[in-house]
Order: C-alpha cells, then sequence, then structure tokens
C-alpha cells in the first residue's frame, strides 16, 4: 500500500541519511560475507508484557521474515523477581534460567516498547539480573540489535537511545546501523505477517544485516572461549 498525504511516518521509517534504510548488495553482486558454515542462535527480549503487545507481534513478524540461518527462541522476562544486590551470592532459579539462555545464545535481539520515553522497566530489570553478580556479566562481548514498536510518531526512538546506553555499559556488541524505529499499524502487522511489502523488505534487510553483524563480531570474538 502506497503513503498517502496526511499520514504519517509510515512505518518503517529511515531517520537520517547517515543511516538510511539497511544496504543490501545490488542484485548479481558478489556477496559481502560467507553465510555458508552457521546457523546463529538469536536469543529475543520483549520488553512488553503485555498480552496485546504490539512488540511482540513485531516479534513474531522478525522471526517469520528471519532469514534461514538466525534461528530465533524467546528468552522469557516475564518471571523475574525484582533485581537486588542481596541475591548475588544465590540467584533464584528464573535469574539463572536468564542468564543461562544468554550463554546458550549467539546473539541477542531487543524488540521493546518506549515507556515514559525511556526502557520499560520490566526489561531493565531483566537486564540488570543478567549483568550481574559483578564479573558474570552475560552481555559482555555478546552481538546485539535492537528494535521496537509504538504507536506515537518517533517509533521508540528514545528508548533504544535509553537502552543502547545500557548495552554499552553492559559491554555488548551492538549494531548501531540500521536503525529501525516502527510505527505501528495494525493494518501492516497483521499477526505474524507483515502486508505491506516496503515494510517486509525493510525488516528482511535489517535482519540481514544483523546477521552479518553477528557473523563479524563472532568472527572476531568467538563464542564460549
Ligand atoms: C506506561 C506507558 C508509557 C508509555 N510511554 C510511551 C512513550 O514514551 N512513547 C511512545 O511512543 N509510546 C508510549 N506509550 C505507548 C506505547 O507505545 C503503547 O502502549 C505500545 O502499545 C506499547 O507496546 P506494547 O504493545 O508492545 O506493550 C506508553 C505506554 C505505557 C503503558
Amino acid at each position: 500500500m502506497k503513503p498517502s498525504e496526511g499520514d504519517v511516518l509510515l512505518a518503517p521509517v529511515p531517520v537520517s541519511k547517515e543511516h538510511p534504510a539497511p544496504r543490501r548488495p545490488a542484485p548479481g553482486a558478489p556477496p559481502v560475507m560467507n553465510h555458508a558454515m552457521s546457523t546463529y542462535k538469536v536469543g529475543y527480549f520483549v520488553g512488553s508484557l503485555s498480552s496485546t503487545s504490539i512488540n511482540r507481534t513485531l516479534s513474531e513478524a522478525l522471526v517469520n521474515l528471519a532469514p534461514k540461518d538466525l534461528a530465533f527462541s524467546e528468552i522469557p522476562i516475564d518471571d523475574l523477581p525484582l533485581y537486588s544486590p542481596d541475591f548475588d551470592s544465590d540467584y533464584p532459579a528464573e535469574a539463572r534460567a536468564l542468564k543461562d539462555r544468554i550463554a546458550a545464545s549467539d546473539a541477542v535481539l531487543f524488540v521493546t516498547p518506549e515507556y515514559n520515553r525511556s526502557i520499560p522497566g520490566a526489561l531493565k530489570n531483566a537486564i540488570d539480573w543478567a549483568s550481574r553478580p559483578w564479573g558474570q556479566n552475560s552481555f559482555d562481548h555478546v552481538p546485539a540489535g535492537v528494535i521496537g514498536a509504538s504507536i506515537g510518531q518517533i517509533g521508540t526512538a528514545v528508548a533504544q537511545q535509553s537502552l543502547r546506553g545500557v548495552l554499552s555499559f553492559c559491554n555488548a556488541r551492538q549494531m548501531t546501523a540500521p536503525e529501525a524505529y516502527i510505527h505501528f499499524r495494525p493494518d501492516v502487522f497483521a499477526g505474524g505477517e507483515v502486508t505491506d511489502e516496503e515494510t517486509a523488505g525493510f525488516l528482511r534487510g535489517y535482519l540481514e544485516e544483523f546477521r552479518d553483524h553477528v557473523e563479524r563480531v563472532h568472527t572476531v570474538i568467538p563464542r564460549n572461549q
């Protein structure tokens, strides 16, 4: 469906000339990376606890559009108690499971809403759990991506900036471009299917760039060594 005048910020919107929509090789161009060897396990976080989360819908769309060599599984955050350093000497089972899931992942992807121009508390709580105990930061050197959907016009841009600061401190290896700020429209995301080819193409490109990013990080920093 073509955008018409009066529509605002049809998802997805490249945000700057410096970081435009994903750059893919022209048809027939030689591949940039060698994808022959690996399937990468991507643990993804949905930053919303809502039973009608549009970010969960976005995550379903991403799973459906992903290249074959990305194997996605959700890392749940809804059963975690609130983090306290008092737990550092004896993590509860839910928090140990969280850290185990990240350890078993080759990369992590954050699919998150924006709450009051920042990260939802539940997601921040999960990151705090995973980053501790001191010296056992689960995100250290882990390839990471950030994406989010909002009903608002800025498509989670401010929350993502906030999240990126947190992930920097956690020493995650973030994909910095392309960025993906999705202004959610129910007619574009029919459940896990994306009905608009332009949006589907953008998300496919985002995922291919993410796969390349994961591969680059693993080339320099092999996982679990
Ligand atoms: C506590 C709260 C704060 C919100 N703050 C923002 C905001 O800062 N920016 C924004 O674009 N939308 C904001 N929203 C609206 C969300 O974009 C909208 O509720 C969206 O559906 C949340 O994603 P989810 O459906 O995946 O939970 C807020 C919603 C809630 C409940």
